[in-house]
């Protein structure tokens, strides 16, 4: 949870990029809400003893029968970006408390939203006008600066073009009194910016724009932050081949190995061929290797018959043989729930583990109520 004096932005977890129900309960019990995109993110989410009151729908264009859903079952903030999605929103849900989705800068992000989703600054007041005219309930502002956002400056002019669109609602009379700062929150301790630098900039932007004394809730949608290093991929060796290439000018031949895994980019690492914010892997041995051990050019393929399951083109490691172990971290976000069972490879098992002491200390606050509410 960000800081901020007397204010704090209220993480509401973006399911998307994991939906393990264990960590969908643990961030519950610690007080977190939830992002969720679809009405079975939602489902998934209530189904684990979530108020509804701890959701936002926030999917910019969602689809009629799951905002019927929504209705039914006492979701009742999401968010918008269109005059299409308000007359949706209208006809579906009686008592919708909205979020206008702004379209944001994202150009410093690996991985942009804003093409897809938001509206762009000078068409909200129309936007606002039309959600009156329908009789609909506008509470706030939403952005998202895109995934693995390389500059906080992104966070501070969103924040301020959102303190603009807060200042049109107030005009026509909207009680506006949400703001929704997105993810894009680094998930690795080694990416080029912290989130420490990132909330410094936001805590700073937030006293300017949006003071406690101003009433208005900040809440944030952070998903890769909070799963990314929870998971380390145990990858096993199924296969192993060893190419022998003949050099010119000696007779001795370079071997490179080539390493067959359970879990490829079908698998568990999809994020290869698809997600910039995540575009490579390091898989290492789960022995420790000998001082003096060699080691080998490989590759590292996935178990499908595809030839871009590639999981590494061109690394060094140890020999290995079948059924040895590699190890990736850094594993938890958009991996596991993007994978599928191409060629008939069952999806990767996933075994949770808590320390003690980490266990004691949620048990404790829990009890003691040591945790504050949002
Ligand atoms: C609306 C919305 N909120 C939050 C997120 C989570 O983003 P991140 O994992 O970068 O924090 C996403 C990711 O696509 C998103 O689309």
């Amino acid at each position: 949870m960000l800081s901020l004096k007397n204010t704090s932005v209220c993480p509401f977890y973006a399911v998307k990029s994991n939906n393990s129900p264990p960590i969908i309960k643990m961030l519950g019990t610690v007080g977190a809400g939830f992002d969720c995109a679809s009405q079975g993110e939602i489902e998934q989410v209530l189904s684990l003893g979530v108020t509804p009151n701890k959701i936002i729908y926030a999917h910019p264009c969602k689809q009629e029968s799951h905002i019927r859903y929504a209705q039914a079952h006492g979701v009742q903030i999401m968010t918008f970006d269109s005059e299409e999605e308000l007359v949706k929103i209208s006809r579906c849900h009686d008592s919708a408390k909205l979020v206008l989705r702004l379209g944001v800068d994202d150009s410093k992000a690996l991985l942009r939203l804003s093409g897809k989703f938001g509206a762009k600054l000078g068409s909200c007041q129309h936007l606002l006008q039309r959600a009156q005219n329908l009789d609909l309930e506008v509470i706030g502002v939403s952005f998202h600066v895109g995934c693995g956002c390389t500059d906080s400056k992104a966070y501070r002019q969103a924040i301020s073009d959102a303190h603009c669109v807060f200042n049109i609602g107030e005009e026509l009379g909207f009680k506006m009194t949400l703001l929704d700062i997105g993810g894009g929150f680094p998930g690795q301790n080694d990416f080029k910016l912290t989130f420490e630098e990132i909330a410094a900039d936001i805590n700073k932007a937030l006293e300017e724009f949006f003071p406690p004394s101003c009433g208005v809730s900040v809440i944030a949608e952070p998903g890769r932050y909070y799963v990314t290093s929870a998971v380390t991929l145990a990858a096993n060796v199924i296969a192993k081949k060893v190419i022998m290439e003949e050099l010119t000018n000696c007779r001795t031949a370079n071997r490179t190995m080539m390493y067959y895994l359970n879990d490829g980019v079908y698998g568990s690492i999809s994020f290869l061929l698809h997600d910039p914010a995540q575009s490579t892997v390091s898989p290492y041995p789960h022995r420790k290797p000998k001082p003096d051990e060699p080691v080998y050019p490989c590759v590292i393929w996935g178990p499908t018959c595809d030839s871009v399951d590639v999981v590494v083109k061109n690394t060094f490691l140890p020999e290995l043989q079948v059924g040895d172990w590699l190890l990736i971290d850094n594993m938890g976000a958009y991996t596991h729930c993007i994978s599928t069972t191409f060629n008939g490879f069952r999806k990767t098992p996933i075994y949770y583990v808590m320390s003690r002491d980490t266990m004691h200390w949620i048990q404790l606050s829990c009890t003691h109520s040591l945790i504050k509410p949002c």
